[in-house]
């Protein structure tokens, strides 16, 4: 299923975007350096909110709640306390709007 995340004009650089799904968990649309990435937005250790509440530097996110870090391009966990990685999708822009395929 692909559905639209935001406008291209809508999310900054370095900066990212919680964006809710019918029947399932919310994902994150980030912004880096003008390319965009979607993930999962829970965070795997707790549940905070990684578009919400966390920071982002460079292609990484350090939670806010335990400052655990996640490669926002793999998703894999990049600093404990999270060892479990965050679901990836398919980003496409199309239009001037960015889309993510979350199956
Ligand atoms: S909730 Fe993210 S590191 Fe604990």
């Amino acid at each position: 299923m692909r559905i639209r995340v935001c406008g291209v004009a809508d999310l900054e650089p370095g900066r990212a975007k919680r964006v809710l799904v019918d029947h399932r968990a919310p994902i994150a649309v980030f912004n880096i350096a003008g390319k965009f990435y979607v993930t999962d937005d829970d965070c795997t250790h707790g549940l905070s909110s990684l578009a919400k509440d966390g920071q982002i530097e460079g292609d990484e996110v350090e939670c806010g709640w335990h400052g655990g870090r996640f490669n926002i391009i793999t998703g894999e966990p990049t600093f404990s306390p999270c060892v479990v990685r965050l679901n990836t999708y398919a980003v496409a822009v199309v239009a001037g709007d960015v889309f993510a395929d979350v199956g």
